[in-house]
């Protein structure tokens, strides 16, 4: 399916999607007044460009809300693909939360975002009066007769588990961090000529959990476990100058927490002191045969 942003589409071909398909460029719901062609999108186009799907966004603090969603060809997944984008970028961004809003008569709508894991919270009774009053081409019924009156909010939390901790926030299960922020940290605490792909491979395999402060990562622990018999720290880092902070503390612990298995690790020299602070204890002699890194 060929999506793109809708940045990268002429204006004008948003323009005209949207007239042609709300009347007009404007958006009037409870949660504000939007101007639809200059809000965050991504837009399904065929094999001759023209848009078969759009759907519009816009974050607030710890929201993201679907402002617009159309799909003109139904039963082809693009109205899924649509949203798996927006959740994505959401859940890149941390944001746990996203919502819709849409109308009582929208019975397709209701059905559509229920499957996909949204739920209702609220209904606005009578909130399209109110609408109508800045947007009087909004009609009062539908073709098949239903009085078009309350809006209906939906949610749907994404499963980003977050924990704040002073201004540094940890995120488990951490989907949305890179191979490049990731080698950013780890050569501030061992420099070294890494390759970004393997490390991007080797980041799917593991359970990471990360430590920000506004949009730096400072640390992460990863875990490999197989779920049953065995699992491990592959490592836990934490930039220098964030060290002796109780970063790594605060880390070791939600990997505990997150880990189904028991963990068995390796210390560097010198760090022993930080493991059996957290109660781990010296077990059965380690070995290790070393293969130097793929390049
Ligand atoms: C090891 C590392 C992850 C610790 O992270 P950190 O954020 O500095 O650790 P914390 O601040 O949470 O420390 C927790 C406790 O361990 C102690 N501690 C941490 N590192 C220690 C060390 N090297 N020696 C002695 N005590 C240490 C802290 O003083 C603190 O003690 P407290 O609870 O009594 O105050 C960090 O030093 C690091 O990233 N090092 C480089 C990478 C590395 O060696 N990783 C380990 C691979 S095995």
């Amino acid at each position: 399916m060929n999506i793109v942003p809708t940045s990268v589409l002429d204006k004008e071909k948003i323009d005209c999607f949207f007239i042609k398909h709300w009347g007009s460029l404007e958006m009037v719901i409870s949660s504000g007044t939007f101007q639809c062609n200059e809000l965050d999108g991504f837009a399904v186009l065929n094999e001759s460009e023209q848009i078969i799907g759009l759907i519009t966004y816009i974050f607030h603090a710890e929201i993201c809300e679907i402002i617009s969603l159309d799909s003109l060809v139904e039963k082809y997944g693009i109205g899924s693909s649509l949203i798996d984008k927006v959740e994505q970028i959401a859940q890149k961004r941390s944001i746990s939360q996203i919502k819709v809003i849409t109308t009582n008569d929208n019975l397709h709508a209701l059905s559509f975002y229920q499957k996909r894991g949204y739920q209702i919270v609220e209904v606005l009774v009578n909130a399209v009066e109110q609408a109508r009053k800045s947007k009087p081409e909004i009609p009062f019924t539908t073709e098949n007769g239903i009085p078009i009156r309350d809006e209906i909010v939906l949610q749907k939390s994404l499963g980003v588990d977050q924990v704040l901790k002073g201004d540094i926030k940890y995120v488990m299960n951490d989907n949305s961090l890179t191979a490049e922020v990731f080698l950013l940290l780890v050569n501030g605490v061992w420099q070294g000529d890494y390759n970004e792909t393997l490390t991007h491979i080797a980041l799917q395999k593991t359970m990471n959990i990360t430590a920000w402060q506004n949009d730096r990562l400072v640390g992460c622990v990863r875990i490999l476990t197989d779920g049953y018999f065995f699992g491990t720290i592959s490592e836990i880092l934490v930039l220098p100058e964030f060290q002796k902070m109780r970063i790594g503390k605060q880390l070791m612990e939600l990997a505990w927490e997150a880990s189904p298995t028991s963990l068995f690790l390796g210390a560097q020299p010198g760090k022993e002191p930080f493991f059996e602070k957290l109660d781990y204890t010296k077990g059965i002699q380690s070995y290790q045969k070393k293969k130097e890194r793929r390049k």
